[in-house]
């Protein structure tokens, strides 16, 4: 029998995609260690997956990222880990605040901050530091209503929440994980006390006074609504924004093509997320026997629904590992699919392409800078987490 693929161990992380190529050709579906979850790698049965979420339920994020040692991770009881009908209800909430227009008119907002942040990055930098957390803290910040002062601890929330593991790494990791959700909990819980007390125009007083059903939310599902929301912006983003200036440090020719026409960004953008986009995968769980791919899965086994590999399918895009412009990869998987597909991704390709239109129009140069690239190591997401780059 073949040796089982370790999804977290370190030369896996560092480059997944050969090993994506693999499964593809010869274990579509198959089982990967830690703990025997199964794995769907091509296209068409990733698509199958979202498109059942009665088949493939979304308590998958419950087993993936609330083991016993953690107690309560509020993420997992939000809208994103809840199955019909109450995620239907929940999700109609929070769609007005991520439209188009509301897009429309955070683009100065994220235009002038970013032009902020372009002014800092002054020879040497770790660009996530400088740039790629404090953009989507900044614009998450603002539609939630939450404290600036407050930025600098977002991303160390989301790390940890979104780096949790079937088992804590030592027995002080699992106290500071649950410090931090206590920590964030405690934050929020503030906030929402203040905002019964003076009502603003954000999301965080919209939640408190929506109904579903004629029922107010409560105080815990607000509260598990908004770290939801604070994980969803900030992660993923930052690493869409790192993985892109990355490939333009090592693609020169690709920075000159940009600067000569702004417009290219959002094509760049769109191929980005395809060829090396954040939301690596997605936890499900089986609630009946499945037969996929000739593989038959038991119930209640965590599926890891495999969008980057399925972005890189042979079957659905020529030539997939080539990072290609004019390839016009709409219609790609990043932003997941059905029921559950990224009410961000207008907002996160917003706050990407108008990074990338700042940069280019800033700076003539980018390359690599001295020190280590370090990627991160959680099976969700991937991307860059230290990226020394220098600008000029
Ligand atoms: C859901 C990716 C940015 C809010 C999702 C899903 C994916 C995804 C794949 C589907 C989850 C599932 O099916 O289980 C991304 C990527 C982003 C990004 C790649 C950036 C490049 C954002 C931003 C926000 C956001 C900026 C908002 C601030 C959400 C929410 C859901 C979601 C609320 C849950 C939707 C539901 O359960 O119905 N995202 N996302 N995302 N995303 Fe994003």
């Amino acid at each position: 029998m073949e040796e089982r693929i370790n999804v977290l161990s370190p030369s896996f992380r560092a480059n997944p995609y050969p090993r994506y190529a693999a499964m593809r050709t010869s274990s579509p579906v198959c089982q990967v260690d830690p703990g025997g979850m199964w794995a769907v790698s091509r296209w068409d049965d990733v698509l199958f997956v979202l498109k059942n979420p009665a088949l493939f339920s979304s308590q998958g994020f419950k087993a993936a990222l609330e083991p016993p040692w953690i107690g309560y991770n509020p993420l997992v009881h939000s809208m994103v880990a809840l199955d019909p009908p109450a995620h239907t209800r929940l999700r109609g909430l929070v769609t007005r605040a991520f439209g188009g227009g509301a897009t429309r008119r955070l683009a100065p907002k994220v235009e002038r901050r970013a032009e902020e942040l372009a002014g800092k990055l002054v020879g040497d930098v770790d660009f996530v530091e400088a740039f790629a957390i404090p953009l989507p803290a900044f614009v998450i910040g603002e539609i939630l209503g939450l404290d600036s002062s407050l930025h600098v601890h977002f991303k160390r929330w989301a790390d940890e929440i979104v780096a949790i593991t079937p088992e804590p790494s030592s027995a002080e990791h699992a106290a500071q994980v649950r410090t931090t959700i206590a920590e964030l909990s405690g934050y929020l819980r503030q906030v929402v006390a203040a905002r019964r007390q003076a009502p603003a125009d954000d999301t965080v007083s919209d939640l408190i006074h929506a109904e579903v059903d004629g029922h107010s939310l409560t105080e815990e599902e607000i509260l598990d609504f908004l770290v939801m929301l604070l994980l969803a912006g900030l992660e993923t983003t930052t690493h869409l924004l790192g993985s892109s200036m990355l490939f333009l440090a090592t693609h020169p020719a690709l920075w000159e093509k940009l600067r000569g026409d702004p417009a290219l960004a959002s094509p760049f953008v769109e191929e980005m997320l395809r060829y090396d986009g954040p939301a690596h995968a997605l936890p499900r769980i089986t609630t009946a026997e499945v037969t996929l791919a000739g593989m038959t899965i038991p119930p209640g086994s965590l599926v890891l629904v495999l969008l980057a590999s399925a972005n890189r399918d042979e079957h659905h895009y020529a030539d997939p590992d080539r990072f290609d412009l004019d390839r016009a990869a709409q219609g790609s998987l990043p932003f997941g699919h059905g029921i559950h597909a990224c009410i961000g991704a207008l907002l996160a390709r917003m706050e990407v392409r108008t990074a990338l239109e700042v940069l280019t129009r800033r700076f003539r140069r980018v390359e690599l800078g001295a020190g280590e690239i370090r990627y991160n190591r959680t099976i969700l997401v991937r991307g860059p987490v230290a990226l020394p780059l220098r600008f000029s």
